[in-house]
């Protein structure tokens, strides 16, 4: 995810066909800022949670907000900003109006255009009101730190940034969120973090060419129907039984993104950094909002069969007559955990039978878990984190392939095969 604008820089600068002069915006005359001043800054930490800030803000171990976590790109690495309080280096002498500019446009106060690893592409959907309140925090309640911003070192030409007005021009929508006056209170809740502040699409919805993401406010079956970014694939939050979160009841969606498991499933890789930063420290009224807007999307138009539930699997290992490689690896590597039905244990030991991670599109996540092993994430509710061990050392491309695909088609699950090649794509990019 944090590499997420990867081909963004290259794509951003092919699709501009022509020049044009808007690559830097005059910036805000601060004498005609309203608002300022009026927000509820405790409120403002709250969302602050919600919108994750503290994830790409803060490098490990670093002081919170003082910016400085690198965002790879093939043609060098850019850093996000301090935005902690201190009034040289970070937001606390930002207007509100340059605080509404770079949440809705993208637009920092000196008038630089960010790159969409900044989420404002969602974030222009969050209200004034919580705009205010989020204001109030960073300049006034949020930690202060003095660190100075480090410049990008991608070099010229590709570093002008001209190129991201046209993609605005042709992505950016920052219209407000529109309420349905169809649905409840609750679900509208959900649909305006989701869409919103949350952001919940900047991973778990497919892009197109240039990186734009294909749908902000679900208008189709394409948002939040499960996307590949390097080497993780963000499921489908869609209401597919199986490869989506059809299975699923509210009481479990609210379960994983309090705790990071829920009886039948747990979360790896940067979903994992969600819940630690963000979703844990939600309120049950709005996690429960957004489980219940979830529920409400149908699902995306394909593996209507991703999930048959069979015993076929458990009875050819109870048997002795599970005999391919993939079968083999599972059984001696596996299984003790995650038995011979697939299933594992409840709470400990997450199901891979009909679990949406293992029976994504893309089989990149479940390929860099058996790579490297997964931690549960930690929080307040569940605080020690269960290790799943890393298999990199122990299997080859072609085994870790066999393996996955067994996995991917036993116990009634039904998902295409996975190669060697995906494999050691997946081992690279691990490994760099
Ligand atoms: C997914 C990662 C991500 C998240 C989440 C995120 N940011 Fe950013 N933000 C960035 C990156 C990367 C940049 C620098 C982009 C660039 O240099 O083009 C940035 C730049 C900024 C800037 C510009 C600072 C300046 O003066 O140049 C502000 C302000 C900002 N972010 C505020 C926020 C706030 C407030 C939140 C939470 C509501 C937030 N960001 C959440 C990645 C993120
Ligand atoms: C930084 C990228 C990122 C963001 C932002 C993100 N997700 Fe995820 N999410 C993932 C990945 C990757 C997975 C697959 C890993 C897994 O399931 O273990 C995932 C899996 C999930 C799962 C399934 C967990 C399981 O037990 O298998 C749910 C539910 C989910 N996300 C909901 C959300 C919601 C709701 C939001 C917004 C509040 C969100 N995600 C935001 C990356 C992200
Ligand atoms: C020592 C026990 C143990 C062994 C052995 C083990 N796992 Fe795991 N596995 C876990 C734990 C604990 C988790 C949950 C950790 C997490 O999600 O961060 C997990 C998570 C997973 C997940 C992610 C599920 C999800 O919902 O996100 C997959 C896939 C997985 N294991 C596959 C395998 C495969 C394939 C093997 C054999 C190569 C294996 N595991 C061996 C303990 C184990």
């Amino acid at each position: 995810m944090r590499k997420v604008l990867i081909p963004l820089v290259l794509a951003a600068v092919a699709f501009a066909g022509c020049w044009t002069t808007a690559w830097t915006e005059p910036s805000i005359n601060v004498a005609a800022d309203v608002g300022a001043g009026s927000g509820d800054a405790v409120h403002g930490e709250y969302l602050a949670r919600v919108g994750d800030c503290m994830a790409c803000h803060t490098v490990k171990g670093g002081a919170p907000y003082a910016g400085g976590y690198p965002f790879k790109t093939p043609v060098g690495t850019i850093y996000s900003n301090n935005i902690s309080s201190d009034r040289v280096h970070g937001m606390g002498d930002y207007s509100f109006s340059d605080f509404v500019r770079v949440m809705r446009e993208g637009i920092a106060k000196d008038g630089r255009h960010l790159y969409p690893a900044m989420p404002y592409t969602s974030y222009a959907k969050v209200s004034d009101a919580d705009l205010k309140d989020l204001y109030a925090y960073f300049t006034t309640r949020a930690p202060a730190s003095s660190q100075e911003n480090r410049p990008s070192d991608i070099e010229w030409p590709l570093s002008m940034r001209w190129p991201l007005a046209i993609w605005n021009r042709a992505f950016h929508d920052d219209s407000p969120f529109r309420p349905e006056d169809t649905q409840s209170v609750e679900w509208n809740r959900g649909a305006y973090l989701v869409q919103g502040l949350a952001h919940c699409g900047a991973c778990h919805t497919p892009r197109g060419v240039a990186m734009q993401e294909l749908d902000l406010t679900g208008k189709t079956s394409r948002f939040l129907s499960g996307s590949k970014l390097d080497n993780t694939s963000p499921i489908n939050l869609r209401g597919n039984a199986g490869s989506g979160l059809g299975n699923w009841s509210e009481a479990d969606i609210v379960a994983v993104l309090q705790t990071g498991r829920d009886s039948h499933s747990a979360v790896t890789g940067s979903m994992g950094e969600v819940i630690e930063h963000s979703t844990q420290y939600l309120n049950d009224a709005d996690l429960h909002a957004i489980a219940v807007y979830l529920k409400s999307l149908p699902p995306r138009p394909s593996d209507a069969t991703a999930f048959q539930a069979n015993d076929a699997t458990l009875k050819s290992i109870m048997a002795g007559s599970a005999t391919g490689p993939g079968a083999s690896f599972y059984i001696d590597s596996c299984a003790a955990c995650h038995r011979q039905n697939g299933q594992g244990a409840s709470r400990v030991f997450p199901s891979l039978a009909n679990n949406p991670m293992v029976l994504a599109s893309q089989p990149d996540s479940l390929i860099a878990v058996v790579l490297n092993g997964s931690r549960l994430p930690s929080t307040a509710s569940a605080p020690s984190p269960l290790a799943m061990p890393p298999f990199a050392w122990r299997y080859d491309d072609e085994q870790v392939a066999e393996l996955a695909t067994f996995v991917r088609s036993s116990w009634g699950n039904n998902a295409s095969a996975v190669t060697a090649q995906q494999v050691k794509t997946v081992r690279h990019s691990l490994d760099h």
